[in-house]
């Protein structure tokens, strides 16, 4: 072996997510036919801090790549947290691999956890590569993450499956969906279920234009039943939130707790409940319905973790299989720094300084115009 690498520990940071095993299989297939013996660093960052290790024999894993979660555990333990000098942090991480008896490191995990292993790399020049890893589908420097798909499969499911009770009770399902401050989800798993109305949060929405008087329309071409898909960050525009919203306003949203970039934590809110409220105090909305046969009646359902849970598809087995028999290969030929991404179909590296930016749905982007004519041409197809 070129670069002396015998151990390589392996942690996985953040929220857990369908796929996170698969990297780690591929990662030990890898290991394995070279002879590097793979150690397990046991929840994220906090278990490299407290040198919390299992050992991990492939033999013991057979078909890792088809179990859900994450058998290192995880945490969203961040090392760099209040800490005044990066530098002299990343130098301490990095010294920590003596005690841990590894010779490199593969850090699976979304822009926090990567950005640690940015920082050990740039400061320290720690022997790190990542893997990208979310349900979220945010991070720029990769076409897709592994989850994503799984993630988008079970929200599409709860979304086909709500029809049938939405139908049989008359009602409007709001549906709040993962995903943070990003709309991948919510308009992937809307498209693919065929909501009826898909908010994101990358296009703050008109209570007024784009719920309430698309709810009249849809009733009055003959609609009964009604599925809104909103992601958990989804909020109004500051235009609709002062004129319409009588159940909160800016001064809630001022409130709210902040994340470490002191954005305002959207997902806090449970948007799709206050959505509920305020339709419900629409008598002209009621009156819509009863014209048309249907007396109003308004659920919202927040699918939470039941988005992250059970098995991965096959296609984030696949990528998850992939991702760790890249970042191996990045290993082993002493690629550090970097991490592995999904280019098309192929895999790439990319320095991980890029990878963890984030991402979001950007206006021309051909799924804003698949949500908007979704959305349009039902209501419309039916006007006589
Ligand atoms: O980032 C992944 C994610 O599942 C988000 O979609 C969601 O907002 C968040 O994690 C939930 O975090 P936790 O598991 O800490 O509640």
């Amino acid at each position: 072996m070129g670069n002396q690498i015998k151990k390589v520990g392996i942690l996985t940071g953040g929220g857990d997510c369908p796929g996170l095993n698969s990297v780690l299989y591929g990662i030990m297939l890898k290991a394995y036919d070279v002879g590097i013996e793979c150690i397990g660093i046991l929840k994220g960052w906090k278990g490299f801090l407290e040198n919390q290790t299992i050992p991990l024999d492939i033999a013991e894993h057979d078909d890792l790549h088809t179990v859900g979660g994450t058998i290192l555990y995880t945490s969203r333990t961040n090392p760099f947290k209040g800490v005044e000098s990066k530098e002299k942090r990343a130098k301490e991480l990095a010294e920590k691999f003596k005690e841990l008896g590894i010779d490199a490191l593969i850090a699976i995990g979304g822009d926090d956890t990567l950005g640690v292993a940015d920082l050990m790399c740039n400061y320290a020049d720690a022997k790190v590569v990542g893997v990208p890893k979310t349900i979220d589908n945010d991070l720029q420097g990769t076409h897709y993450t592994f989850g994503f798909w799984s993630s988008t499969q079970l929200a599409s499911n709860a979304m086909d499956n709500l029809t049938t009770t939405a139908c049989s009770h008359q009602r409007v399902f709001i549906v709040e969906i993962m995903g943070r401050d990003a709309g991948f989800l919510t308009m992937y798993s809307g498209i693919s279920a065929g909501a009826d109305i898909i908010l994101i949060p990358e296009t703050p929405f008109d209570f007024e234009k784009d719920i309430v008087e698309i709810l009249k329309k849809r009733a009055n071409a003959g609609y009964k039943y009604h599925i809104i898909a909103i992601s958990e960050g989804a909020y109004p525009s500051l235009k609709s939130l002062e004129r319409d919203f009588k159940t909160i306003s800016k001064e809630t949203i001022d409130k709210l707790p902040k994340d470490t970039y002191g954005n305002p934590l959207l997902v806090k809110l449970n948007m799709s409940q206050i959505i509920v409220d305020e339709l419900n105090l629409r008598d002209d909305l009621k009156q819509e319905f009863q014209k048309n046969g249907v007396e109003f009646e308004c659920r919202s359902v927040v699918l939470g973790h039941t988005m992250r849970a059970g098995a991965p598809n096959s296609f984030d087995r696949i990528l998850g299989l992939r991702f760790g028999l890249a970042a191996m290969k990045l290993v082993l030929e002493s690629k550090f720094g970097n991490m592995v991404s999904l280019q098309g179909n192929k895999i790439e590296t990319i320095p991980l300084s890029e990878g963890v930016k984030k991402k979001y749905l950007t206006p021309e982007n051909d799924k804003m115009e698949l949500r908007d004519l979704l959305v349009k041409i039902r209501y419309l197809s039916k006007q006589k």
